[in-house]
């Protein structure tokens, strides 16, 4: 029997079976909340040339010039040996143009690592975190990988601060601003407050991936306040995410404990020397982010103009209400143009369109003009 199951099946799936009859199901190697997560679900990342891909918050632009010439500049000597740990070039430069210490920022491989830092240096099973709800989707995976609580305040139907995240105990409070997928922006005096009142019981991450689309931020925190983390990300104001690096602004004290926590040599020399050029180049940086906040006006009218419900954006992406939206959703999947569609409560009725270049943002809204009239 076993034999004739060997040779119908292959000996993997019949040594599996064996195992389970005789012994039961087999027990799982990891820890039981890793087994019970389906992780996270990265955007679709579609091939192809005609492809119009809208789904992923990347800037349409390209990175400066000057980003290029850094990485073709690193020498095989440098290569050859081991990185600065702390990515000193860069952490200097961040420092000098944002008027803080080089002892006030860690360099991370994207927002994502600060992120996944964070959670590892303030949450496990007695020490849960907060956010208000709808957001980032990476928190709640990052909280059951870590196996901490999570404590979800729903925005209201303003998206404004939640007044009950003051008071839910966590250990460590996130505030993604401006929100993702919302688009919207609390205002800094309002998240002043809040570290105030969390002051001595919680630290407040400010996670600000999409700040260079809102005009003003939070890093003055940083220094008042001994419990403020602010994240950055090179992803989108600098058109760098496929180099995977971001940073992160907070008091000295803070810095330290994380640098415990992030691997030794966490960012990588082309990374620091193309995300140090990025950021040197001032003049080219503010004309990419004009050029993204003009083509964000130009589409968010053309959304109303269809019928769209769009909250005004302080980002790179809109969030756009319509009836129906996951079968627009699949319509424009159907011609090559690709967005983000989260069926879930608050979003199901709503697409996350991210600025596209004039020509991408004119081929979108043709196709919405097509499959709403139909
Ligand atoms: C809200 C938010 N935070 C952080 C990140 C991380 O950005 P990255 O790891 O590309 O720097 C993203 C990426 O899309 C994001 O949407």
């Amino acid at each position: 029997m076993i034999v004739k199951i060997y040779l119908l099946f292959g000996a993997q799936y019949a040594y599996n079976l064996r195992q389970e009859l005789f012994w039961g199901p087999k027990m799982s190697y990891f820890r039981e909340n890793i087994e019970n997560t389906p992780g996270y679900t990265p955007g679709f990342q579609p091939a192809g040339a005609d492809v119009v891909k809208l789904n992923t918050n990347e800037n349409p632009y390209p990175a400066s010039p000057k980003v290029l010439e850094a990485i073709r500049n690193v020498s095989s000597e440098r290569l050859r040996r081991y990185p600065n740990p702390l990515g000193d070039e860069f952490r200097l430069a961040a420092a000098e143009m944002l008027g803080v210490s080089a002892d006030n920022i860690i360099c991370t491989k994207g927002g994502d690592e600060l992120l996944s830092i964070c959670f590892r240096a303030f949450c496990d099973d007695n020490r849960p975190v907060a956010y208000p709800a709808p957001t980032y989707s990476l928190y709640p995976v990052l909280a059951q990988l870590q196996n901490c609580r999570r404590v979800e305040v729903d925005f209201g139907p303003d998206f404004s601060l939640p007044k009950e995240l003051a008071n839910t105990n966590a250990a460590l409070t996130i505030v993604c601003n401006p929100n993702a997928p919302t688009a919207t922006f609390i205002k800094p005096e309002d998240l002043r407050e809040l570290a105030k009142k969390l002051d001595g019981k919680s630290i407040l991450l400010i996670d600000e991936a999409y700040v260079d689309f809102a005009g003003t931020d939070c890093v003055e925190l940083v220094c008042d306040f001994d419990n403020v983390i602010i994240l950055r990300s090179m992803s989108k104001g600098y058109s760098l995410a496929g180099l995977r690096f971001g940073y992160g602004i907070a008091c000295r004290k803070l810095i330290d404990g994380l640098r415990k926590v992030k691997d030794s040599y966490n960012v990588d020399a082309v990374g620091v020397a193309a995300a140090t050029a990025a950021l040197k180049d001032r003049d080219y940086f503010r004309k990419n982010v004009e050029k993204v906040k003009a083509d964000r006006t130009r589409l968010t009218e053309e959304l109303r103009r269809l019928g769209f419900t769009v909250t005004d954006s302080r980002a790179n992406f809109v969030l756009a209400q319509h009836e129906g939206a996951g079968g627009i959703y699949r319509k424009l999947a159907e011609r090559n143009i690709y967005v983000r569609y989260f069926d879930m409560p608050h979003l199901s009725d709503k697409l996350r369109i991210t600025v596209g270049t004039n020509r991408q943002n004119d081929k979108i809204i043709g196709a919405l003009k097509e499959i709403i009239s139909r």
